[in-house]
């Protein structure tokens, strides 16, 4: 059996022989790009090149990328559990031509990467094509000797050339243009019907390499605008063509899930390895590592709440298995096994990952009993009653009190049938943070005897920190020094503590002085 790491090899020689230039993977932070949460697809690093704003020494590139699609225009992260495919975090290969070339060579290029050297039967595959892209289909039809049975036409009919299925975009402004996906039949015995049928939607049918004709720039207005040189974009998931070559038909068999979810399945003696929740913990550990390891932290904001949303399902999972202590950073270890050259940090980062997952799970592990037994109560009245909306208020004390991140609690309710009111979960989001305005207005009229600078804020990256004691208040007057035992106030230059304020508890810790 071809392991994961000898087909993501394969892919990379391949395009190596075809001269073009194996580029790392980049950052799951993408650089210097504000459009974007997370680095979501190959082309992402490439996107300056396309557009014509930056020149690079090669124009043809081959990559194995890390990519993240949890938040953002591409989201999959409430499917993850409950699919066959979905996942947060997976590993996209793909080609690139800047103004090289373009439709001939890349479905020439693909077809005998799958056919030769991945020796995929060609009867198994078939393909999509723009519904307006006869280059391509006569291409797939001629060169390629593909029956017209083979070679679906897919596109909108609904008048917006640019809504289809067959025309990508990295999000909602940027390169983007016309594709041709490559499907594999997974065979009869599976339910589902060809792209572009009734039941497109089924696991039969499973696409597994988009070959992406990169044509326009699209602003924010949604006009296109052709790029300087017609270019090429293509992307295969390493897990889902893994799957094709390790003949099994879920993700989570193939070598890299099934050796993370027995490891998870060790965690509590006595799940099954076939609890979906240990498909959950395989598939967030990966994203959780890698983010962390890419610098994002969890936090309330941004990209470091998607990353606390990740591990706060994910503890959630491991609660479901009836585990009451952290457990989800012993995952680490055996991934970083698994994944071979693709998890590429130093030791020392390795041990930041493990820690602020510990850290994290400390943290939630201290509300998550009293927040699932709200969640569990409210869930047993709906079905007694039997009812199938949760209030939108219970969804907000969830959120603001227990840290439950409306996907979790959503999550939980999923799994029983019922939905949540988001309006009314909406309504008190917004009441909390008028709330929290006037409590902000109040607060500045009050006067306490401090007109120092302000302290700075490090809690959205760091839960420790040094930091130098400028003042000390007690009963909001400035004071020398604070008898044993006396409470007063002490204003740092910096902290990592989060100050209570609207409606935010604020944080509890210790500060320890060089004298003691
Ligand atoms: N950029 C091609 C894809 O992500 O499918």
């Amino acid at each position: 059996m071809l392991s994961s790491q000898h087909i993501r090899t394969q892919f990379l020689k391949f395009f190596e022989e075809k001269n073009h230039t194996i580029v790392p993977s980049s950052s799951l932070v993408p650089h210097e790009d504000p459009t974007l949460l997370f680095t979501n697809a190959g082309m992402n690093q490439f996107k300056d090149i396309f557009l014509g704003h930056e020149k690079r020494p090669y124009t043809k590139a081959a990559s194995s990328q890390k990519c993240v699609r949890a938040g953002g225009k591409h989201n999959d992260l409430e499917n993850v559990g409950y699919t066959a495919r979905h996942h947060t975090f997976f590993e996209m290969l793909g080609n690139f031509s800047f103004g090289d070339y373009f439709k001939k060579e890349a479905i020439n290029y693909a077809w005998e990467l799958l056919t030769e050297i991945y020796a995929i039967p060609k009867d198994k595959l078939l393909v999509t094509v723009y519904k307006d892209d006869t280059e391509a289909y006569d291409i797939w039809a001629n060169d390629i000797g593909l029956p017209a049975k083979k070679i679906i036409k897919i596109g909108d009919n609904k008048g917006s050339k640019f809504a289809s299925d067959n025309f990508w975009m990295m999000g909602d402004t940027g390169p983007c243009g016309p594709c041709s996906e490559i499907f594999y039949d997974h065979g009869e015995a599976i339910e589902g019907g060809p792209p572009g049928s009734k039941n497109e939607d089924g696991d039969r049918f499973i696409e597994i390499w988009n070959l992406v004709f990169m044509q326009y720039n699209r602003d924010e207005k949604g006009k296109m605008h052709l790029l300087p040189k017609p270019s090429v974009d293509t992307g295969m998931g390493l897990e889902r063509i893994t799957a094709v070559l390790q003949n099994v038909h879920s993700n989570y068999d193939i070598d890299i899930f099934s050796s993370l979810i027995k490891e998870a399945a060790k965690l509590n003696k006595n799940t099954p390895i076939s609890h979906p929740s240990l498909r959950v913990l395989s598939d967030h550990i990966r994203a959780t590592s890698f983010l962390i390891g890419d610098g994002v932290m969890p936090a309330n904001e941004s990209r470091g709440y998607v990353l606390r949303r990740i591990i706060r399902r994910a503890i959630r999972h491991g609660y479901k298995l009836g585990i009451r202590v952290p457990f989800f950073y012993k995952l680490v270890e055996p991934l970083s096994k698994v994944m071979g050259s693709a998890f590429n940090f130093s030791k020392e980062r390795k041990q930041i990952i493990i820690d602020e997952i510990h850290l994290e799970e400390q943290n939630f592990f201290e509300t998550i009993e009293n927040g699932m037994a709200i969640l569990d109560k409210a869930i047993d009245e709906l079905k007694l009653n039997k009812k199938s909306e949760i209030s939108g208020q219970v969804a907000f004390k969830l959120h603001d009190t227990y840290g439950f991140p409306l996907d979790l609690t959503a999550d939980v309710c999923r799994e029983n049938n019922i939905k949540i009111n988001t309006k009314e979960f909406d309504s008190a989001m917004a009441k909390q943070k008028n709330m929290a305005r006037s409590a902000g207005n109040f607060k500045a009229k009050v006067s306490i005897d401090y007109n120092g600078p302000n302290t700075i804020f490090l809690g959205y990256e760091n839960t420790s920190a040094t930091a130098k004691l400028v003042h000390i208040l007690k009963n909001d007057k400035s004071v020398e020094n604070l008898k044993e035992k006396e409470k007063g106030i002490l204003i740092l230059d910096q902290t990592p503590f989060y100050a209570e304020s609207g409606g935010q508890i604020g944080d509890k810790g210790i500060i320890i002085t060089e004298k003691k």
